[in-house]
């Protein structure tokens, strides 16, 4: 496994190595299981695999949430290095690699960033799409693996990459989770410990959710899931919705739904004052 810090150094290494464009995993480091599984499926289909670290100033509303954000890089590098060959590499950059200067590009995503995360999270997905184009851009991959637990993440880059990226293949993994169902995330190691304990009861709800979903109208559903949530010390729900993955709009009946169309069960909530979200496929008829 190779280290990199600079753009020139990964054309360096590709011209040494005369190998086809890797597959890639970007990420914001303090790596989990989570992580490692879309590494471990890169590995499986791309003779050569690429993972950064970066974490990206302009996707951050909250400049809290930036400055607190967890960095790991030792345990990160000697993580990746149990799983990765001799030819891939991690790439590392400075945030001037990324952004000489002031990035201002604005990307259109029309109704998509319009939505659940993006209504709470003014400019996140902006600022995802900055780095991501960037990157891509840097790291000319041939495929790029992201994880289904950002579910509307995906729908983004998906739109992006069809209308900006044709060569690049958007491959989604599956969410890892903990013993206890909770969806694992580089923000649970800031849980306080009685919110960790109660970790697990945000996909019991789901799970309930997508059992209930047959019999049940959108609005007994949020309901339910409001109720159930409330119930939690120190938990607070912020949104839950049902949207397809491709559109993302929320549902508000189950008239509304399309028969071509995967839907998905999202929520998102605080534990104390850490910010948490899930995701689950259902079939509502
Ligand atoms: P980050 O939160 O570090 O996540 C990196 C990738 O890992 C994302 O594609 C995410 O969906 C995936 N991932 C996280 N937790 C997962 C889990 N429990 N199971 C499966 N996959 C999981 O997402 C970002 O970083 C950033 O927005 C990024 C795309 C790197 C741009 O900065």
């Amino acid at each position: 496994m190779k280290v990199f810090t600079t753009a020139r150094q990964v054309a360096g290494h590709y011209e040494k190595c005369g190998c086809e464009a890797p597959g890639f995993v970007p990420t914001m480091g303090a790596l989990h299981e989570g992580h490692l599984s879309l590494v471990r499926s890169a590995i499986k289909k791309c003779p050569m695999v690429a993972v950064s670290i970066f974490v990206n100033p302009t996707q951050f509303n909250d400049p809290e949430d930036l400055k607190k954000y967890p960095r790991t890089p030792e345990e990160d590098l000697s993580m990746l290095s149990g799983v990765m060959r001799n030819d891939d590499f991690v790439f590392m950059p400075p945030p001037e690699e990324i952004y000489p200067g002031t990035d201002t590009r604005t990307f259109d995503f029309g109704t998509l960033d319009k939505v659940m995360e993006g209504l709470h999270r003014p400019g996140h997905f902006n600022g995802v799409a900055q780095v991501v184009s960037r990157l891509f851009d840097l790291i000319k991959p041939s495929s790029a693996y992201f994880g289904q637990k950002d579910f509307q993440q995906l729908t983004i880059i998906r739109n992006l990459a069809r209308r900006n990226y044709p060569g690049i293949m958007i491959v989604a993994c599956p969410i890892k989770r903990e013993l206890d169902g909770l969806a694992m995330s580089s923000r649970n190691r800031r849980l306080l410990p009685e919110h960790r304990e109660k970790g697990g009861e945000i996909f019991k709800t789901l799970k309930n959710v997508a059992r209930m979903a047959r019999k049940k109208e959108i609005d007994e559903l949020k309901t339910y899931v409001n109720k159930r949530i409330s119930t939690i010390p120190g938990f607070r729900l912020e949104y839950f919705e049902i949207a397809d993955d491709v559109s993302l709009t929320p549902l508000k009946r189950k008239s509304e739904m399309a028969d071509d169309r995967n839907y998905y069960a999202c929520i998102a909530l605080f534990a104390g004052n850490i910010r948490l979200i899930d995701n689950i496929r259902i079939s509502l008829r």
